[in-house]
């Protein structure tokens, strides 16, 4: 099966997910990285895992809908099944979410549906809960939003810092979306209305 990964920062989950391919843990290919930030540092790292890259900019087109299909163009090049979001700051339309429908999955350092949006670490910190996390999800029209794969909690201790909570935070992120792409890829994830079941393990929590 072929995966892509959409990515537009530094891309530490881009390497995690790419070194568990590497080691036979996921049975998949990593086929394509699809990036809209020319100065991101997912793009060295997509090099020297020898992963293609296809390089998007959203200024030169006109509007959303050409945007998405040039990269519809390219998911369909490369036969990908599966879109894995991993700080991927765009959101994407309700109509390329219909074309892949079950097919994209995000990741989002909190527990869901707490702390939605570009700062859900910072926020989580800011807000002083004593516990947060990291969601693997697929995706739906929403922000943030739609059924849930896995979360793992984090704890927030009297010492921590935003700084610390990040790289916490970061840790769990890097094996959490490995298990959820496996889960993927041997089919063991099934969506019922806003729940995911995963075969034999039971519903996930
Ligand atoms: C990750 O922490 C991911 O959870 C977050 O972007 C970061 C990307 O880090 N995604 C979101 O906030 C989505 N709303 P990385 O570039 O080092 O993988």
């Amino acid at each position: 099966m072929n995966i892509a990964i959409f990515a537009s920062g530094r891309g530490t989950n881009f390497s995690a997910i790419a070194a568990a391919i590497k080691k036979g843990r996921i049975k998949v290919s990593l086929s394509l990285l699809v990036c809209d930030n020319p100065k991101a540092g997912v793009l060295l790292k997509a090099k020297s895992a020898k992963v293609e890259v296809f390089l998007v900019d959203r200024k030169s087109f006109s509007g959303k809908i050409d945007f998405e299909n040039s990269i519809i163009e390219a998911l369909k090049k490369h036969k990908i099944k599966l879109v894995v979001l991993a700080g991927f700051m765009r959101i994407l339309s309700a109509r390329f979410v219909r074309k892949y429908n079950g097919r994209i999955i995000n990741i989002h350092p909190s527990l869901l549906p707490a702390f939605k949006g570009e700062e859900g670490i910072k926020d989580a910190f800011s807000y002083g809960v004593k516990v947060t996390g990291v969601t693997v999800h697929f995706v739906d029209v929403l922000m943030d939003h739609g059924p849930i794969i896995l979360q793992q909690a984090v704890s927030i201790d009297e010492r921590d810092t935003q700084k610390t909570l990040e790289e916490k935070i970061h840790r769990v992120e890097h094996t959490l979306y490995p298990r959820a792409i496996k889960l993927f890829c041997e089919g063991k994830l099934k969506v019922k209305g806003r729940k995911v079941s995963s075969g034999k393990q039971g519903f996930i929590r």
